[in-house]
């Protein structure tokens, strides 16, 4: 990442996501609340989006972006959100009383769960640069739930151990789920350690961490299935290459390591058959990216 800007790819996470609500077959697959809370980020990173002609701009060149990169990303996000929320809101059901979103970026996670669930501890962390825009976008929105704690950390310079063990909003030894979206790519597989260390480190058994992965594409390489060479190349402009994933059969064996169980794996095909309205279950979408529920048993 760029240290003085915002994330690139987090604002195509998010700008994609207004792309699916304004498509006129897919935009039933995005709820209300979800669409509602990103526009306002979409409006707050991309200026012009209230006029009209702002709006026809961004949707051309949002719809260009993928057409060149690769058909059906925009949709896997929408699915990997609804599917990250239904895995959070099982597990406060089952039990969870705190969320911590690592690397929440645009999206809007915290927010809705906060509306939902209003006794929940939240804190969301994410890169300084990135987590300034967000704040700056959602002010009112965030004001409004004072469950939500918004906490900056670029997590190459420092572990969460070092932020949360001495925050005031963080509560330790209790049944926590924590989330990261998207974020996993860009670290090593120690720093993907040292989350699972701390989870179990703070937190009490049965806590879960829901996060996606790359799958490993050929060796060294974790990038969505048909992708054009030019993400990669986009990638490397922004300062944002993908540098971790797990191979074939690598998921099980790396959590078992850490003393974590996989609870579910969806990728492409569940989140296909589990998500998508009838209408559009043949609508094209992202290979590659999977959603992973791990649960630390004692
Ligand atoms: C692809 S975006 C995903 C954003 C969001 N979770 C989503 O899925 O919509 C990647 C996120 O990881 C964050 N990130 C990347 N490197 C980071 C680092 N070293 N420390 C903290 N956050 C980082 C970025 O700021 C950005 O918000």
């Amino acid at each position: 990442m760029k240290a003085d800007q915002p994330s690139a790819t987090a604002i195509f996470v998010a700008n994609g996501v207004w792309w699916v609500s304004n498509h006129p077959s897919l935009k039933v697959e995005v709820p209300a609340l979800l669409g509602e809370l990103n526009l306002q980020m979409v409006e707050h990173v991309n200026r012009g989006v209230d006029y009209r002609l702002g709006r026809a701009l961004l949707q051309v060149k949002v719809g260009l972006m993928q057409a060149v990169v690769m058909r059906g990303f925009y949709l896997h996000f929408v699915l990997r959100k609804r599917s990250i929320e239904n895995y959070v809101r099982q597990a406060v059901q089952q039990h969870a009383h705190q969320l911590i979103v690592i690397g929440a970026g645009f999206d809007t996670l915290s927010l809705r769960m906060a509306r939902e669930h209003p006794e929940l501890r939240i804190i969301e962390i994410d890169h300084p640069a990135t987590q300034a825009w967000k704040r700056n976008a959602l002010e009112k929105v965030i004001a409004g739930h004072s469950n939500v704690h918004l906490l900056p950390l670029d997590l190459t310079q420092q572990t969460l151990q070092q932020l949360l063990v001495s925050n005031e909003h963080y509560q330790p030894g209790v049944n926590t789920v924590f989330v990261a979206e998207g974020l996993t790519m860009y670290l090593s597989s120690k720093e993907v350690r040292e989350i699972l260390a701390f989870i179990k480190e703070t937190s009490a058994p049965g806590s879960r961490f829901i996060f996606t992965y790359m799958e490993e594409r050929r060796r060294d390489d974790f990038q969505f299935k048909f992708a054009s060479r030019l993400v990669d190349v986009w990638l490397a402009m922004k300062g944002e290459q993908f540098t971790w994933g797990l191979g074939d059969g690598q998921l099980e064996p790396f959590l078992e390591q850490s003393d974590f169980h996989l609870l579910h794996c969806a990728t492409h095909n569940e989140l296909r058959e589990e998500l998508l309205s009838p209408a559009n279950r043949q609508a094209r979408l992202a290979v590659g990216e999977n959603i992973a529920v791990a649960q630390w048993n004692q």
